[in-house]
Parts: C-alpha cells; structure tokens; sequence
C-alpha cells in the first residue's frame, strides 16, 4: 500500500529530516512551510535526489483556510493522506509571566495548538474509517516542556505544548477504533534553527547540558528516527501515548 506523508513545518529542523528520512523508507511526502522557500525547495531536491516523491507547498498553519487548502492539496498531488507528522511551531517569545502580552500568546496558540488541532481535524475527516476512510497515524511534535512547565520564561510555550499532550491523548481515545493511531514526540532541547542562537551562548549550551542526563543536546535526525517509529507499524499497539525523546529528561 502507498503511503503518503504530511509533515507541517517540513523545510527546516525536524520536520525536514523526518521528511529526508521518511522518503528513503518508502513514503511519498508533502512537506508545508511558510517563510522557507529555498529551504522546502532544497528538501525537496534532496529527496528527489535519491529516487523519493515530494512537493512543497506553502501555507500559514495558524490560519484555517490554509490548512484546508493544504489537505485538499496533497491530496489532489499525491492522493490520500495516510500520515501526518504536526512539527510547525514556534517558542514564542520567551520571558516571565508577569511581562505577557495577550496578542503575543494568542499567536503561539494559535500555530502551536490551534492549528495542530485543525490539521488533526483534517487528517480525521479523511483517514477515520467512520468517514470512509482507510485509517491512518499522526505524530504531534510536542515538547518536554509540557512535563515540568519549561525552563525559566518558558511557561506559555509550555503551556501550548502541554495543550498538545492533553489533545493529543483525547483524540487518541476517540480515533483509535477508527483506525487512527494518534501519539505525541516530546523531544528535549534540539539543536535546530530554533534553538541554534540561544546554543551559541558556550555558557547557556553548558548550563543546558549539566541539565540534560545523557550530558548533550539531540539531534534532528534522533527525533526524526522517533517520529518514524511512532509513524510505522513497528508502534503498530501505541495509541495516545507520550513519547520522550530527551536524553533522559531534566536533572533539576
Ligand atoms: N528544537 C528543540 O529543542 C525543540 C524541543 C521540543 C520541541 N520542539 C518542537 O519541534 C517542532 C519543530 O521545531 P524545530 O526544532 O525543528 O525548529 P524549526 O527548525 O524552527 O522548525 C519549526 C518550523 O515550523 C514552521 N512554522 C512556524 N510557524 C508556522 C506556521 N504558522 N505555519 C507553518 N509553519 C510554521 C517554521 O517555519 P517559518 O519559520 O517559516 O514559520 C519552521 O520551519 C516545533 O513544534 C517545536 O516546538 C523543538
């Protein structure tokens, strides 16, 4: 059976090496971005390279209207959906809580929890077997900071990704008899575009490591590796499950 691929937020970080790595175990992929145009285009070309399927296709995962036409899309390129790994999201913007502003946290949720949301509707009015479909599995990229409230000026984000667990284990329950598997990733600190500039700091990347059990920060393609076992059927039994990808998780 063919399987097709949808990874939001695929031109950078993690979405684009699970997209590398998917399209070498045989998945047709669709990657969406937003900004990235050289970079979708560059993943793209990298997967064609070596014999895969994909396309890039551009849209704004905090707005309703995109995500639909981003389903229909795929779709009609490479036709039904089977899977679809939710990556886009942003840490917002870091600071403690008395300084919060209701615009700015508006926007994380709306990309982080809103949209993830949507794009899981979408995904369950195709893949559920009570809409006429074949079933399928979904991965949402969540954060270990939804387990201890994130570190220091972190708390909104890590409420979003706190948001994405507590979805994630509902939907889970609701789509699993109609064969839909639904599992969240909970990566640690990752070294990606996101967190590169904050990394460059020798004194912060120490600070985080001392924290970090196995003494190192991940990789994408470490998480990459996690989001495609929970995507095969090798989890073929996982269903509304929290998978930590942390190197151990916090020593604080
Ligand atoms: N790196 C870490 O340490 C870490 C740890 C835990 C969890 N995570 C989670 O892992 C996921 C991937 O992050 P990453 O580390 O791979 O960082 P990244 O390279 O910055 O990837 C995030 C991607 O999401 C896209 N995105 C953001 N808002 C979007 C929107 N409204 N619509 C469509 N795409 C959007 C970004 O594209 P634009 O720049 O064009 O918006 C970017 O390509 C995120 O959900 C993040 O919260 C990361």
């Amino acid at each position: 059976m063919s399987k097709t691929l949808l990874i939001t937020g695929g031109a950078s970080g993690i979405g684009a090496e699970t997209a590398r790595q998917a399209a070498t175990r045989g998945y047709d992929i669709a990657i969406n971005y937003r900004t990235r145009d050289a970079q979708a285009k560059q993943v793209v070309a990298d997967i064609e390279a070596k014999g895969g399927k994909a396309i890039a296709l551009r849209g704004d995962m905090a707005r309703e209207a995109d995500i639909v036409r981003l389903f229909e899309e795929t779709e009609k390129a490479l036709g039904p959906i089977t899977h679809l790994v939710n990556s886009a999201g942003s840490n917002g913007k870091r600071g403690r809580v008395d300084e919060l502003d209701a615009a700015v946290i508006s926007d994380l949720f709306a990309i982080n929890v809103i949209g993830l949301m949507l794009c899981c509707r979408e995904a369950s009015r195709r893949m559920s077997t009570k809409n006429g479909g074949k079933g399928g599995v979904i991965v949402n990229v969540s954060s270990m900071a939804a387990t201890l409230g994130g570190r220091l000026g972190s708390s909104a984000y890590a409420a979003s990704k706190g948001a994405v667990d507590a979805f994630t284990k509902g939907f889970a329950r609701e789509a699993a008899a109609e064969g839909i598997r639904v599992n969240s990733l909970r990566p640690g600190m990752v070294l990606t575009e996101m967190t590169e500039g904050r990394l460059k700091d020798a004194a912060f990347r120490a600070s985080i490591e001392a924290s970090i059990p196995m003494g190192r920060v991940g990789t994408s393609a470490e998480i990459a590796q996690a989001v495609l076992w929970l995507l095969s059927d090798e989890s073929s039994f996982i269903a509304g499950a929290m998978l930590d990808a942390s190197g151990g998780g916090y020593m604080i």
